[in-house]
């Protein structure tokens, strides 16, 4: 089973990820020789720091992007997302969330960022905002967050899932994050991996997550559902952990 990335900066010229389209087409080449065929475009969504995305762009953006990927024939699947900063969660307007929302129309879900400066009652909020509206969330590399990840534990128990950097595990974010991202993976609270990609400056691809997960003596079902099958879960059926309303096609299907 190919693996799915779900936290990826690959769209070109919107953020400090990929500069070019011939950067990011070079980097869909590399995730096509390693099997990675699903990839979820999750450029930042911060305005203190990337002011001018127009989040109405993203789809053609992306629709450009896959186009050029396609022409090269390769197989590497492009998906809606981004990277949501609290600080932005807390003011956006639903109609612009749902133009970053992964996963299905029925499960939407929103890859939240949890800032390095620490967890703070804005981030809570941010969690409480999101929830309120409906979407699952995916909480993009606790482990990098400067200080302790205690304050996660509510909402993780309430449904919020963890990704954690393949970058982390390989120790290129120092020892201090590489230890919690171990600890998370091996503990069991960890969902899934992600590669985190800024294609020409960061490219650990989940291949090499995958290798570090079993060299920390991860088992090898579970590196293959920490890099493939969860993934690949949320990405088609939206968050586990979360009672999701009967649709009429699900409620059809049932019968
Ligand atoms: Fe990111």
């Amino acid at each position: 089973m190919p693996y799915v990335d779900l936290h990826c900066h690959i769209l070109p010229g919107l953020d400090d990820g990929a500069r070019t389209l011939d950067s990011a087409v070079r980097y869909a080449r590399q995730l096509d020789r390693e099997d990675v065929l699903d990839v979820a475009t999750t450029s930042h969504i911060k305005r203190s720091h990337f002011p001018h995305i127009d989040l109405h762009e993203l789809a053609d953006r992306r629709a450009e992007l896959q186009d050029a990927i396609h022409a090269e024939g390769l197989n590497v699947t492009l998906h809606p997302g981004g990277e949501l900063a609290h600080e932005d969660a807390l003011e956006l307007p639903d109609r612009d969330l749902q133009l970053i929302s992964q996963g299905p129309k029925h499960a939407p879900w929103l890859l939240l960022e949890c800032p390095f400066a620490g967890l703070n009652e804005d981030f809570d909020a941010a969690v409480e905002r999101l929830t309120r509206l409906g979407y699952g969330l995916l909480l993009a590399h606790p482990e990098r967050v400067r200080g302790p990840i205690d304050r996660l534990r509510p909402h993780t128990d309430a449904g919020a899932l963890l990704q954690v950097n393949v970058s982390s595990l390989l120790g290129s974010h120092g020892p201090a994050p590489q230890e919690v991202a171990g600890k998370l993976v091996t503990n069991g609270r960890a969902y899934c991996l992600a590669s985190d990609t800024h294609p020409g400056s960061r490219e650990e691809t989940l291949p090499l997550g995958y290798a570090a997960l079993r060299r920390l003596g991860v088992s090898d079902v579970q590196a293959f559902r920490l890099t493939q099958s969860n993934p690949r879960f949320l990405l088609r059926e939206g968050n586990p952990r979360l009672a999701l309303p009967e649709t009429e096609d699900r409620a059809n299907s049932a019968r």
